[in-house]
C-alpha cells in the first residue's frame, strides 16, 4: 500500500484520443496526446492513491506506480472503467471521441471501386456522464475536463451541470499561430469549476498542472474525511 495523503484511495483515469475505426486499417482520432492524463495519473500515484490509467492509443510510455490499460474505442473504454469500479475518484481527461461509424467495413474499403465511401455515424456512450450517474458505485470525487474553443468558462460549466460531475477542468484547446495548443502541447491553462467556485491558475507546464489538481484532490478528502 502506498504512503501519502491519498494513501488508501483508488483513483481511475482516463487520457489519450479514442480512434474510432473506418475499416480494418482506417480511422477517426483527434489531436490528444495523453499527456495531460498521464501526468495526472502520475501525480494521483506519488499522492498515495492506488491508480489505474485507462489509456486511448498515445506514444507515451505507461507512468511509474500506476496500472496501464491500453483500449481503442470510446466503448472499450468504458468498459474498462466499469470493470475497475469500485473507485474513490475518477478523473475524465481523455478526448474520447463523440461520435464512430456505424457502418464500420470489415474488409479495407478499396478505392478501385470508384466513388467515395459514404460513412455514417452514430453518438458513442459518454463515459464521464455514464460515471457521474451511477447509483450505487458512484466514484465520490468525478472530476471531467472540458475541451472548449470559445466562451471557455460559461460551456465547461454547463457541461459540468449537465454530465453531472462533481469539478470540471476547463482548458481552452484553440490551436495557435504556431499550429500548436493545449492539445498535444507541453503546457495548460486550467479553469478549476467546482459547485463552490471557480479558480483560474496560470499557465503551466502539464506536470505542474496535474500535480496541482492531485494536491486539490487530497486537500478536498482531507476536509471531506474530518467532517
Ligand atoms: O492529451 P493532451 O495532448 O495532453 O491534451 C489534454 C486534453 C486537452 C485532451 C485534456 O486536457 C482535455 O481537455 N480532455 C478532455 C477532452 C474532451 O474530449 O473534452 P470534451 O469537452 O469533449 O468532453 C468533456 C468531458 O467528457 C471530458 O472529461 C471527456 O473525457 C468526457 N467525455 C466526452 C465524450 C465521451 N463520449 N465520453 C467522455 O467521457
Amino acid at each position: 500500500a502506498g504512503t501519502g495523503p491519498l494513501a488508501g484511495l483508488k483513483a481511475l483515469v482516463t487520457s489519450g484520443p479514442t480512434h474510432e475505426p473506418i475499416d480494418p486499417v482506417r480511422y477517426i482520432a483527434n489531436r490528444s496526446s495523453g499527456k495531460q492524463g498521464h501526468a495526472i495519473a502520475a501525480a494521483l500515484a506519488r499522492l498515495g492513491a492506488e491508480t489505474l490509467l485507462i489509456s486511448g492509443p498515445v506514444n507515451l510510455p505507461d507512468p511509474l506506480g500506476v496500472s496501464t490499460k491500453h483500449v481503442e474505442t470510446a466503448r472499450e473504454m468504458l468498459a474498462a472503467c466499469e470493470a475497475a469500479l469500485p473507485a474513490d475518484i475518477a478523473v475524465c481527461a481523455a478526448a474520447v471521441a463523440d461520435w464512430r461509424v456505424d457502418n464500420e467495413a470489415g474488409q479495407k474499403i478499396k478505392k478501385e471501386k470508384g466513388g467515395l465511401p459514404q460513412l455514417s455515424f452514430t453518438e458513442n456512450p459518454d463515459i464521464l456522464a455514464t460515471l457521474s450517474k451511477l447509483n450505487h458505485s458512484r466514484p465520490r470525487l468525478v472530476i471531467g475536463f472540458a475541451a472548449e474553443t470559445e466562451n471557455v468558462i460559461e460551456h465547461a460549466s454547463a457541461k459540468r451541470e449537465r454530465k453531472g460531475c462533481d469539478w470540471i477542468v476547463a482548458n481552452d484547446v484553440s490551436v495557435d499561430e504556431t499550429g500548436g495548443g493545449v492539445m498535444g502541447g507541453e503546457e495548460n491553462t486550467i479553469h478549476l469549476i467546482r459547485a463552490e467556485g471557480r479558480e483560474d491558475w496560470p499557465r503551466m507546464a502539464k506536470s505542474a498542472a496535474a500535480e496541482k489538481l492531485a494536491r486539490a484532490i487530497a486537500q478536498h478528502f482531507s476536509l471531506s474525511d474530518e467532517g
